[in-house]
């Protein structure tokens, strides 16, 4: 993958908690319900207090694969994107595409809502146990085919939450930089 400079100057990998960051929006990796859980979907929940739950219990769950949004309540982000990511279960049961649908899925709602920043947990790479390299590579290409024709959207962040997540992004963004 090769990326133009201008996509590539739009992305960024950070070391964060996803509740505290000041942009547009954030995206979950929740599960089929979108009633909450642990890992990432626990701890948004948690921040945005309980105005995020009764909206997602109007929103009749989520397919895998697909993205809804909410408002962000008490947190600093205005949007919550949520999007069910797979569960990894070898390889050839449909994961890639699933997982390469959540990204495009969420950037489409980033463009319907006019939104110019989002940040990214690594979905389905903590307890749904996707591999994070893969996981990465998909994250950064599917992302990028949006910035390559979207000048709209200024900024999207990687957010990663343990160095494995860093070291996947860093090696995926370093070969597809002036290439
Ligand atoms: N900020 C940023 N990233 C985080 C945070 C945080 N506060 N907390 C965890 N991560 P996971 P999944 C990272 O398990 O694999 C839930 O129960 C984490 O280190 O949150 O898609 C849902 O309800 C990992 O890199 O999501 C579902 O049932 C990444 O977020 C299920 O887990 C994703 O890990 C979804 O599993």
């Amino acid at each position: 993958m090769s990326l133009p400079a201008d996509t590539f100057r739009r992305i960024s990998i950070i070391e964060a908690d996803i509740t505290t960051l000041d942009v547009d929006a954030i995206v979950n990796a929740a599960n089929n319900t979108l009633l909450g859980g642990g890992g990432v979907d626990g701890a948004i929940h948690r921040a945005a207090g309980p105005g995020l739950l009764a909206e997602c219990r109007t929103l009749d769950g989520c397919e895998t694969g697909d993205a809804k949004i909410t408002k962000g309540y008490n947190l600093p982000a205005r949007w919550v994107i949520h999007t069910v990511g797979p569960v990894w279960s070898g390889g050839r049961n449909g994961e890639e595409a699933a997982l390469r649908s959540c990204y495009r899925r969420c950037m489409e709602l980033v463009e319907e809502y006019k939104l110019r920043s989002v940040a990214f947990p690594a979905v389905s790479t903590g307890v749904y146990g996707y591999p994070s390299a893969p996981a990465a590579t998909i994250a950064v290409e599917t992302v990028s085919e949006y910035l390559n024709h979207s000048s709209f959207i200024e900024s999207v962040f990687f957010v990663c939450f343990n160095s494995r997540t860093r070291e996947a992004y860093n090696a995926v963004l370093q070969a597809s930089h002036g290439q």
